[in-house]
């Protein structure tokens, strides 16, 4: 096997998910309210979330951008509001943001790829924002007791966008628990693959029960998600609109296995990671993000700092790009990079001149470690990558 054989896409266990898939189509049922006497997939699934994360909702919808939305609005987020996000996360943040009608206001990151909080308490005094919705970029988790008791202080509701952080903890809780709350996606490149889907997770009826709502559990479909606190859900029925963004059994289908066994695929995961960082470290130019001892992390990619000069930067990205190997640059100014703010064309972004975000991103390239990725192809990939760059 050689670096051309390698599959950097994405792949989809079919072993895993077979059984269950098999199930939801033999059902003839795929919308998640067609199952009136029995849990349907999308019940089941939430279920898992639920027991995994050890929340007491969880509602699966159509994204994790959806998710962002619904929590959003569920928590009280208008057109008259500003809602504080990292500037670095990825284009359907702050998307989600303005489809409340709401002003995205971008705070500064660190070296670690988190939230800096000198820049966090700055905008919440000088925005007068009262909501921080908090993306764990590529897994990183930043010091959640510090953030906690910075919104405390200020009075902010916190949201986490847990998209990528599924699996991930912070002292032995889970990322998306710590907030009002917290949203995972099921996009393909996540850990848990389902193509498209999203999962909020929340502590507060109040808030499940307007998602529900939202979501599109139109009618008398809301008594199929939960016997709790029905005198909650009545005070919202036809009181919200509803945007129809359920997630369908099919969906549900191939997650919950995935669920399942999430454990041991973290621990894969982890286990490439590890090897790819030993190997990576004979090149002393090469660094990677120093992480607290109180994350246990989930590594579905890894970050790779390389202290060279601009122009050897970009020489750099082209040979890797000529090599085929899709290692992501997200200091790029240009069309093609998601996940730099000066890109987002969709707001003002000359308003924030954040040098440490523009800085850290340019010194980052980040590449994708697939959960079926294995050692071999951990230690093609390692030589490949010191080949080109000591030959830089
Ligand atoms: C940090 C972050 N948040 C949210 C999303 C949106 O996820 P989805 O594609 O499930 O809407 C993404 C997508 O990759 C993401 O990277």
């Amino acid at each position: 096997m050689n670096i051309n054989d390698v599959s950097w896409e994405a792949e989809l266990d079919l072993k895993l998910v077979e059984s269950s898939f098999n199930k939801a189509i033999e059902s003839k049922k795929l919308f998640r309210y067609q199952f009136k006497n029995a849990p349907s997939f999308v019940n089941l699934f939430e279920k898992e979330i639920r027991d995994y994360v050890g929340t007491d909702f969880a509602l699966g919808v159509s994204s994790a951008t959806s998710a962002i939305f619904l929590a959003l609005k569920a928590t009280g987020v208008t057109s008259s509001s500003k809602v504080l996000i990292p500037a670095f996360t990825f284009t359907a943040v702050p998307s989600a943001v303005m489809q409340c009608g709401a002003e995205p206001v971008l705070v500064d990151i660190t070296e670690n790829y988190v939230i800096d909080f000198d820049d966090l308490e700055a905008k919440i005094i000088s925005s007068g924002a009262k909501y921080l919705l908090l993306s764990h970029m590529r897994g990183h988790v930043c010091n959640m007791d510090k953030v906690i008791s910075i919104c405390k202080q200020y009075s902010i509701s916190l949201i986490e966008d847990a998209a990528h952080a599924l699996g991930v903890k912070w002292k032995d809780k889970h990322a998306g628990t710590f907030g009002l709350a917290g949203i995972y996606s099921l996009q393909s490149y996540k850990i848990i693959n389902a193509g498209e889907g999203g999962v909020l997770v929340t502590e507060d009826p109040n808030i499940f029960w307007k998602s529900v709502f939202m979501s599109g559990s139109y009618e008398n479909n809301y008594l199929l998600h939960s016997s709790e606190q029905l005198d909650i859900a009545s005070q919202y029925k036809n009181k919200l609109p509803v945007f129809n963004l359920r997630m369908s059994n099919i969906t549900a289908s191939i997650a919950t296995p995935q669920v399942e066994c999430i454990e041991s695929t973290i621990k894969k995961l982890n286990d490439n990671y590890n090897q790819l960082i030993i190997l990576l470290s004979n090149n002393k130019s090469i660094s990677f993000v120093p992480e607290s001892d109180s994350i246990r992390p989930v590594r579905d990619s890894i970050q790779i700092r390389i202290l060279i000069d601009e122009a050897k930067r970009s020489k750099l990205h082209s040979k890797l790009n000529s090599f085929k190997i899709p290692i992501s640059y997200f200091g790029g100014l240009n069309n093609t990079n998601a996940r730099l703010y000066k890109n987002w064309q969709f707001i003002n972004t000359n308003k924030y001149p954040l040098q440490n975000t523009v800085r850290n991103l340019s010194e980052v390239f980040d590449l994708r470690l697939p959960i079926h990725f294995t050692p071999e192809i951990i230690e093609i990939i390692a030589k490949e990558l010191l080949k080109i760059i000591d030959g830089i």
